[in-house]
């Protein structure tokens, strides 16, 4: 499949789609028309219709989509059909969180190393992988193939840090710091910020 740049609005929904699209795929529906989709996602049929082109459609007039194809492509477009190698830098209250969130490596993510500054950590054991210290980081990035890393460390030396992982070669950073990053260089960097979240619904409590 050919695929032109997709706006990153439209990348942003996708993973919902795949959700509800899996799920209808293990209730053994093998296809779906735009409005029932738009009835299960609470998403406009229009607005279903208008994503889905941009990857040509994968439906057909009067059929609706073939759910299995679908999943199965979208799964494809959001890099479901490949494996990813992570590493965690900052072992804390929300790196141990991550760590031992197991569906990551259900979904092809799998973590293969866990970094710290603090001696207390180094050694430790997290879902059976040792904390090293910071400083193995990059003999580490060099010797294994690490997709992504995940920053959860405080911001101070964040951006620092983003530089040298995207001059070390990795090619995306998952950043639950509290600055958003942008550096010289290839590596994509995905900006967390679950305090955003929580302001999206204190804004919905107070205008419903
Ligand atoms: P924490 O203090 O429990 O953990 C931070 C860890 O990073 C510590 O273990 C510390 O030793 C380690 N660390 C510090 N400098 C390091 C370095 N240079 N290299 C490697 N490890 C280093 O903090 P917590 O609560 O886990 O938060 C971590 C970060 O995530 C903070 O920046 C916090 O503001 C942010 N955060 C972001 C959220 C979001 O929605 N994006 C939600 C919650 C926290």
């Amino acid at each position: 499949m050919s695929q032109r740049k997709i706006s990153m609005a439209v990348i942003r929904r996708l993973p919902r789609y795949y959700k509800y699209l899996g799920e209808l795929l293990n209730n053994g529906v093998t296809k779906i028309s735009s409005q029932d989709l738009s009835d299960t996602m609470q998403v406009t049929a229009s607005q279903i219709r208008q994503d889905l082109n941009n990857f040509g459609g994968f439906g057909q007039q009067g059929y609706g989509y073939n759910v299995e194809y679908l999943y199965n492509e979208i799964g494809k477009i959001l890099g479901q059909d490949q494996l990813h190698n992570m590493i965690l830098i900052g072992a804390g209250n929300l790196g141990q969180a991550l760590a031992n969130y197991t569906s990551f490596g259900r979904q092809g993510f799998h973590l293969i190393g866990i970094f710290d500054i603090n001696p207390k950590l180094v050694g430790l054991k997290m879902r059976g992988i040792e904390v090293l210290d910071i400083d193995n980081l990059e003999q580490f990035i060099k010797e294994n193939s690490v997709d992504i890393a995940i920053l959860a460390t405080p911001k101070a030396g964040a951006k620092d840090m983003a530089q040298n992982l995207s001059d070390w070669g990795v090619k995306g950073l998952w950043n639950f710091t509290p600055e958003d990053l942008f550096i010289n260089g290839d590596m994509e960097i995905e900006n967390v910020h679950l305090f955003h979240s929580l302001m999206t619904l204190a804004y919905q409590i107070h205008n419903d």
